[in-house]
């Protein structure tokens, strides 16, 4: 019998997952994945932009090539996301001469899309992230000013769900958000949760994201998210957990040198176990409420904190040049 994973330590509470590419599930980081979580995320392949470049064109090939994988290794799959403001396609907002479409135009797309998209992995994803990061961060505003809520106010987001359950109506529903414990933002979206509950749209839940820090959201706040989501019927899942143990982020500045990166310290490997114990704690006591977890990339060495934007590299071949460039976020179980 093969050796024990973290999957089998949580039988009893949630499946645990991890967010995958074409690399992840090719190199060497397949093994550990098949033995140590029992759900899959694709981190990017099914993202609107990746899967559907162009209107008449969907590209299946590194999708169906996850779903292919988790199904021979029995993993359970997470579609992310059928709509979101970034990584999107440019084609989907604009006519043929270029102008913005009406919301019409842009709700039949979407609706084409969705529907598309469920229902080609039907009976195979058993959760969708439908709608991702609809809410804006700052205290002023509701709703983020993306394209989608400049051509269609924000009847976008209902739209969006109930495309998605006729696609597939066992499939569960899920909007999905990160800062989603920050008492202002987490108000706003539970105005959306309650909102589209209170209409009947068809949603299951809340996808935490869980991009953290090592002292930062506190546990209270991390309980405090999870009651007010419960309160109103709805499953939890934490969606893209990690902990970065950078405090902030490396000086970029032209003439500024940049710092080097210490390494995963003694000190900061223990603070970030004990940080993990915490969380993992709050999550077993609401197992009711929570159905899934799942991290943001298998392991140090290709997490996308260090590998996005500007200085930081921007691809998985610069990871290990950076390592001695900048600092670096370890904020994974696996090095
Ligand atoms: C990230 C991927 O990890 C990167 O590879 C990509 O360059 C950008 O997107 N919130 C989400 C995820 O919902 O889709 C994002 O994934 C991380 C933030």
């Amino acid at each position: 019998a093969q050796e024990k994973g973290l999957k089998d330590y949580y039988k009893k509470y949630f499946p645990i997952g991890v967010a995958v590419n074409m690399r992840a599930i090719q190199g060497p980081e397949a093994d550990l994945i098949e033995k140590e979580f029992n759900s899959v995320t694709p981190e990017n392949d099914m993202k609107m932009g990746s899967i559907h470049p162009e209107e008449n064109r969907y590209n299946w090939t590194n999708a169906d090539a996850i779903v292919d994988f988790a199904t021979k290794h029995n993993i359970r799959i997470r579609g992310h996301n059928l709509l979101w403001h970034t990584q999107a396609p440019g084609w989907m907002f604009k006519d043929s001469v270029g102008n913005p479409v009406s919301k019409a135009v842009l709700l039949a797309r979407l609706k084409a899309h969705i529907t598309t998209v469920v229902n080609r992995y039907k009976g195979k994803i058993y959760a969708w992230d439908v709608v991702n990061e609809a809410i804006d961060d700052t205290p002023a505003n509701y709703l983020r000013n993306t394209r989608w809520y400049k051509i269609c106010g924000d009847e976008f987001i209902a739209k969006a769900f109930e495309y998605a359950h006729a696609a597939d109506p066992k499939a569960e529903l899920f909007y999905n958000d990160y800062n989603s414990e920050d008492e202002s933002k987490r108000e706003k979206i539970y105005r959306l949760l309650k909102s589209l509950k209170d209409a009947g749209v068809p949603i299951t839940g809340v996808g935490m994201q869980g991009h953290w820090k090592l002292s930062d959201p506190s546990p209270e706040m991390i309980r405090k998210a999870i009651e007010r989501y419960a309160s109103l019927g709805l499953k939890i899942q934490i969606t893209e957990l990690d902990i970065t143990v950078r405090e902030r982020n490396a000086q970029r500045s032209a003439n500024t040198p940049l710092p080097v990166d210490s390494g995963l310290t003694p000190t900061l490997a223990q603070r970030q176990a004990d940080r993990y114990r915490e969380i993992f704690e709050i999550f077993r006591q609401y197992k009711k409420v929570i159905t899934g977890v799942t991290f943001w990339n298998v392991s140090d060495r290709y997490s996308w904190l260090d590998m996005r934007g500007g200085g930081l590299a921007g691809g998985a071949a610069a990871s290990e040049a950076t390592t001695r460039m900048v600092r670096k976020a370890y904020p994974l179980l696996f090095d």
